[in-house]
């Protein structure tokens, strides 16, 4: 081989030490002072959102040419749990072992290299910039709910402004199908030679709900325990009442047949409810902070896993006992059951819950998008200046305007279930890589002090890899737009880290 091509291979597989990391993380040592009931708020606050407020209606009933999974969504529900579980606690062990900022890249960086670690942030940004078009997206659906309560006090133009400056064209063809409208008479056109047309449909609220978060956040907005222990509160108290109340209006009938497109069905429900169980890596990350990270950090994770599973579950029971599964509204599904059993003023408090929680998910993933682009930008793979800081506020303002405006620019061409069903792509690559590294961390550094070990290892972290891995192929081989715009977002990085990222690399270091 030339050594030309040796040299590049080297650079490729070039790692960044866990000693650099750790001495990194010493100079910004932080107090032990978590315990189980905080990383437990934490955990539920970044996992409970947008999955159980909306995307469970998509899981049910079907989207973007991928079956429903009827009732047996509590199947699917399982499923993702199981292979959350494993891949939680792969990122705990490696967490609490490298406890430094930047999450599944920084580990990258010291287990595989460069290049791998690039990708590893490239594919990240599927899960925070991608998922929040998928948050933004639902939270226009709340919004619109919220408006109906209203409609006998606000004007009808604001109560029921047209559907194409609340939706993405996509979805608004899917709309006009359903219901059997001509789209021209629904949306406005721009009209291009040779015959050809472009439908205009924008998101408006997702994109103005986006832009003031991204102003927030440059104004230097903190997330603090408190504000998230108020939205834990907030979500579960909505969530449970939900239960308690739709409880008695349940038609066990509604639940047969339990599962109406088999195992395909809940195949397809679980890569997409998948989506409600992301976050909680951001339990792992706190793990340099807590006090008994051996005992508290499986015993968080699991307690989360189970805690929401539960929540989960009856959600769906209650929803698909409420309504027939063809009848449950994809965009704000509780709220709409709600409407359903004339529960109005409910519907009402269910729509301020679940915006007060997507707006918090919104927050976490717009911020986690700018740490990941600020980590990268870092160590030279995208131009540095990018991660210039604002005079005044003194947050690193460009970045944070990227971030908001690839989540307003996805939303134009994305509807919920492919940003959603791309968010759970970049999300299972990255707990199949966080699975692996565990591996060969165990091999490599065998006597490195770990204050927390995944149990049962190998097995865990190796069934963490096929569930995962398997779910990637699954829907790979099943198709649907998301498949494709997967590999295209690959590509990209690819081409990116050939183009720019590697020589910028070797000339700044
Ligand atoms: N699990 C988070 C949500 O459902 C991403 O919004």
């Amino acid at each position: 081989m030339k050594q030309e091509t040796l040299t590049v291979i080297k650079n490729m597989l070039g790692k960044k030490s866990t000693d650099t990391f750790i001495a990194e993380s010493k100079s910004t040592e932080l107090k032990k002072t978590l315990n189980i009931f905080d990383l437990l708020i934490l955990g539920i606050s970044a996992v409970v959102g947008t999955g159980i407020f909306t995307i469970i209606g998509s899981a049910i009933v079907g989207g973007s040419g991928g079956a429903g999974a009827g009732t047996a969504v509590i199947i699917s529900m399982l499923i993702a749990a199981l292979a959350s579980l494993f891949s939680a606690l792969a990122y705990s062990e490696i967490a609490a072992m490298i406890p430094v900022a930047g999450s599944a890249y920084t580990f990258t960086y010291a287990t595989m290299g460069e290049f791998m670690a690039w990708m590893v942030g490239w594919i990240l940004m599927l899960e925070y910039a991608i998922g929040n078009i998928t948050v933004a997206t639902a939270w226009t659906g709340y919004l619109g709910q919220l408006l109906k309560g209203f409609k006998h006090i606000l004007p009808d133009f604001v109560v029921n402004f047209p559907l194409w400056l609340r939706n993405d064209f996509r979805s608004m063809y899917a709309i006009c199908d359903k219901w059997g409208w001509d789209v021209h008479d629904k949306m406005p056109f721009i009209n291009l030679p040779f015959g050809l047309e472009i439908p205009v449909a924008v998101n408006v609220p997702a994109i103005l709900i986006v832009l003031i978060l991204t102003i927030l956040l440059i104004k230097g907005v903190k997330e603090s325990t408190r504000v998230a222990g108020i939205m834990v509160f907030v979500n579960l108290s909505i969530i449970i009442s939900f239960v308690v109340v739709g409880a008695k209006y349940v038609a066990p009938e509604n639940w047969v047949p339990f599962a109406p497109n088999g195992f395909e069905g809940i195949l397809a429900g679980t890569f997409i409810i998948f989506f409600a169980y992301i976050g909680f890596d951001a339990i792992s990350t706190a793990a340099e902070e807590t006090k008994n990270p051996q005992r508290d950090l499986p015993a968080a994770i699991l307690g989360t896993l189970i805690l929401c599973t539960i929540l989960y579950i009856s959600v769906a029971l209650v929803l698909t006992g409420i309504i027939p599964v063809n009848g449950i509204d994809t965009q704000a599904p509780l709220a709409h059951a709600m409407r359903v059993i004339g529960k109005n003023w409910y519907a009402g408090c269910i729509s301020v819950g679940a915006l007060c929680a997507l707006t918090s998910v919104l927050l976490v993933y717009q911020l986690g998008t700018t740490r990941i682009f600020y980590a990268i930008a870092r160590d030279n793979f995208l131009p540095s200046n990018i991660m210039k800081v604002h005079k005044k506020y003194k947050t690193p303002h460009i970045i944070t305007w990227i971030s908001g405006v690839l989540v307003i620019l996805g939303s134009l061409f994305m509807d919920l279930n492919i940003s959603a069903e791309l968010c759970n792509y970049g999300t299972f690559a990255s707990f199949v890589i966080i699975c692996i590294e565990v591996l060969i961390l165990r091999k490599t550094e065998p006597d490195r002090p770990r204050p927390f070990k995944v149990p049962f290892c190998p097995l865990f972290p190796i069934l963490g890899v096929l569930m995962c891995g398997c779910f990637m192929i699954y829907k790979g081989i099943s198709g649907g737009d998301s498949s494709l715009y997967f590999l295209l977002w690959i590509a990209i990085g690819l081409a990116i880290y050939i183009f720019y990222g590697y020589k910028n690399k070797r000339l700044k270091g």
